[in-house]
């Protein structure tokens, strides 16, 4: 069953004027996932492959992923809007809100052990907090039963060099992932 069918009621209630054929982008990823990984929507490589994360922002998350062991293919990653915004603006209000039901459904549905979200947009919604990701990005949160950890966005490393590592240490955190070299002395 393909991602549409499998939530047809949201398709079918959902405002045609926030779905357009050629701009969507399904979630991918097992549905007994661990882990979900929320964005904040899909950009041109990811409609041109049918995929979220995998233009430039992706191939970043991926490089830091297999650095820190992590296999992409064991993570549910979605999207809080699942068209690609018109011009790479940034999703409004409205559309994250007329595509909140179906991520509220997706989650639901894989009950994932813990839900990392990327960058300000979708920590903001999953939190429903107005602070900066720069604030409380690498924490754990629980909200509404799940267990959340805001990190950076990953195509935010590609414009400053100096979150990558940022990003590095907190996906580490969320999977588990402790790196050897950051060990303190104390554990030597
Ligand atoms: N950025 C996102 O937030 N989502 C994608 O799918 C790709 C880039």
């Amino acid at each position: 069953m393909d991602f549409k069918q499998k939530y047809s009621e949201f398709f079918e209630n959902l405002d045609p004027k926030y779905f357009n054929e050629e701009r969507f982008v399904p979630a991918v990823g097992p549905e007994d996932a661990k882990f979900v990984l929320i964005g904040e929507a899909p950009g041109a490589n990811e409609v041109e492959e049918g995929e979220p994360f995998v233009g430039r922002a992706g191939n970043r998350m991926d490089e830091i992923l297999h650095k820190i062991g992590v296999d992409r293919d064991e993570l549910y990653i979605t999207n809080l809007v699942k068209i690609r915004p018109p011009d790479n603006r940034d999703p409004k209000k409205d559309e994250i809100k007329a595509w909140a039901p179906l991520l509220e459904k997706e989650l639901e549905n894989i009950e994932p052990e813990a839900i990392v979200t990327l960058g300000n947009f979708a920590s903001r919604e999953m939190l429903d907090t107005s602070k900066g990701i720069s604030k409380i990005h690498g924490r754990t949160f629980r909200k509404n039963g799940w267990k959340i950890m805001p990190v950076y966005h990953p195509a935010a490393t590609l414009y400053d060099r100096s979150k990558g590592p940022e990003l590095e240490k907190d996906l580490r955190k969320a999977f588990g992932k402790r790196d050897a070299g950051q060990q303190s002395l104390k554990d030597l």
